[in-house]
């Protein structure tokens, strides 16, 4: 029996904010414990619309997603044999799986476009929160086979891959088979001080605020 998204069971890995942000932002986080509960394809179809409306340069929209839920079968096990061993351990269980690509040069003049992963990110990050607001959760995954992916799924030369994606609902920590995922599920949510990263309108300049 699928858990429901909001059980006290699951562990709720909510940012410990210095400032009150969106709750979007504070409940985001990525799991590893998936449950096989299906994703609908109306929500599913809602998390990439959300991705779809990033922002880019020159609207250029270099972001492609190939998808494959479990039900889909063969396309479904061939993204799963991408992913390094640690991350199929895991993700075996998450009902959707993407590979994301960015195209490497503007449409309208062939140029590089040397932001298109910077804007492929701000795609990824507006279908995690999508995804929050369904009561889904997404995780994302550098782990995987580039080369490979790019022959098993036929992406083009033009086109950098990406992050790979698990997308579905939470499960309980306990059904994670390894133990350092267990531990991570759990774990406190960890950031750098915003004093390393943000400085006062010159490099290593204090901002006060
Ligand atoms: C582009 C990208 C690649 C990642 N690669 C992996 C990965 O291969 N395996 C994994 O378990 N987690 C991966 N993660 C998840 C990060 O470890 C996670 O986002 C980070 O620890 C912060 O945790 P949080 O998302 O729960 O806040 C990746 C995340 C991103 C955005």
């Amino acid at each position: 029996m699928a858990v429901k998204p909001d059980s006290p069971e699951l562990s709720n890995k909510y940012a410990d904010t210095l400032s009150t942000v969106h709750e979007l932002i504070r409940t985001r986080w990525s799991p590893r414990s998936f449950s096989d509960r299906p994703v609908s394809a109306e929500d599913l179809k809602a998390v990439l619309e959300a991705a779809r409306w990033a922002a880019s340069s020159n609207n250029e929209q270099p972001w492609r997603f190939v998808v494959a839920r479990k039900s889909d079968g063969e396309a479904y096990e061939r993204i799963l044999s991408l992913l390094d061993p640690g991350n199929q351990q895991w993700a075996v269980t998450a009902p959707v799986l993407i590979i994301m690509a960015a195209k490497r040069t503007f449409s309208h003049n062939g140029s590089p476009n040397i932001y298109a992963i910077h804007d492929t990110g701000a795609a990824l990050a507006q279908l995690f929160l999508q995804a929050n607001a369904l009561g889904l959760h997404a995780h994302g995954m550098a782990g995987f086979d580039r080369e490979r992916a790019r022959q098993v799924l036929g992406i083009p030369e033009d086109y950098d891959l990406g992050a790979a994606v698990a997308l579905g609902y939470r499960d309980l920590p306990e059904k994670l088979t390894n133990e350092k995922h267990r531990k991570s599920e759990v774990a406190k949510r960890v950031r750098k001080p915003l004093d390393e990263l943000v400085f006062a309108g010159r490099w290593n300049e204090p901002l006060t605020l």
